[in-house]
């Protein structure tokens, strides 16, 4: 008799979905379910990452977010959910279908699609992106369903890319809002994934938040390892207190033409203020997972 526990991934063919089967997958502990879009068949990129699932023996079930009735199916016999959704009209309504489904189905435990800075500790209207969390977590605490949510801070994979507005390597400067001395914390998808691969079967970690990163740095620290690590020397810019980085983002908001012109701000603002901190890192709980620090993670990454 099979008494491996079942995982559902949704968000399967998502950038961090794919790494979280495949974690999952090695680590080996778990029956391993993904829920796809039929729409997803048509996109040659997911047609792609479907027949490696299928290949590493995943179980795909098809379902839409948006569509509960699907849910339902999607759910029967799940220990575990794990969304991997991304952010975007979705997200809220989707993952409160999907925990509805999960209460229905009788699910063990849900880890809705977090990965970021503690979003507990912010208040609505720091982030956009990060107030649909709230709106999910509030909805998950109110099903009764048990929980576990997963806090990395940044991904670090964005160090030293045009989604961490720090960096402006058009014109090689790195630039930052605050004094530069206030910690952050930063984990790889890779590792963040991995990290999720345990937490499924954790039985401590009911109804309480895994708090990780791969590295904590200060603005001023990212920079020197990033300079380390790359040989590249940046001009370093300060733009400003945390005040007037608040300050900028809203008057920025009200005339942007797309979140994109201020919510990495948001981001940056949830970090440098200090209200997002990880307050409990708890990388030794795994010791198995030794999760990449900056300058680990640039030198093995090709830039
Ligand atoms: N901490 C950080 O620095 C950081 C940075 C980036 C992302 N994140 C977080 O990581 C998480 C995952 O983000 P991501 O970038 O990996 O997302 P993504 O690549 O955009 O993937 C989104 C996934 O959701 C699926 N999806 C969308 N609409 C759906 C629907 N109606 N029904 C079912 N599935 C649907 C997509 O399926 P299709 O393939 O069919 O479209 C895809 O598999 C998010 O919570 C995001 O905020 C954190």
């Amino acid at each position: 008799m099979d008494t491996k526990p079942t995982v559902l991934v949704v968000g399967s063919t998502g950038m961090l979905g794919t790494k979280i089967i495949t974690a999952l997958l090695d680590k080996g502990t778990t029956n391993v379910r993904a829920m796809v879009r039929s729409s997803s068949d048509s996109d040659e990129k997911n047609r792609e990452k479907i027949d490696n699932m299928k290949a590493r023996g995943v179980s795909l079930v098809e379902g839409d977010l948006m569509n509960p009735e699907t849910l339902l199916q999607v759910c029967e016999g799940v220990d575990v959910v794990v969304s991997a959704v991304g952010n975007n009209q979705v997200t809220v309504p989707g993952q409160k279908n999907l925990i509805d489904a999960a209460k229905q189905q009788g699910v063990k435990r849900f880890i809705p699609s977090d990965y970021s800075v503690d979003y507990r500790k912010l208040d609505y209207g720091d982030n956009d992106n990060l107030d649909m969390r709230k709106q999910v977590f509030e909805y998950l605490q109110q099903s009764g369903l048990e929980y576990t949510l997963i806090l990395n801070g940044a991904f670090m994979d964005n160090v030293g890319t045009p989604y961490m507005p720090q960096f402006d390597l058009e014109h090689n400067t790195f630039q930052y809002w605050g004094d530069g001395e206030t910690p952050l914390d930063f984990t790889t998808t890779d590792d963040t994934a991995k990290y999720v691969a345990e937490a499924v079967s954790d039985p401590e970690l009911a109804n309480k938040a895994l708090e990780v990163a791969g590295d904590v740095l200060t603005a001023k620290q990212l920079k020197a390892a990033y300079e380390e690590a790359t040989g590249n020397t940046l001009e370093e810019k300060p733009l400003g207190s945390v005040e007037e980085l608040k300050a900028w983002i809203a008057t920025k908001k009200p005339s942007a033409s797309s979140p994109v012109e201020y919510v990495p701000q948001q981001y940056e603002y949830t970090m440098v203020s200090g209200k997002g901190k990880l307050d409990n890192i708890q990388n030794d709980r795994y010791p198995n997972i030794k999760p990449l620090t900056v300058r680990e993670y640039l030198q093995k990454t090709p830039s």
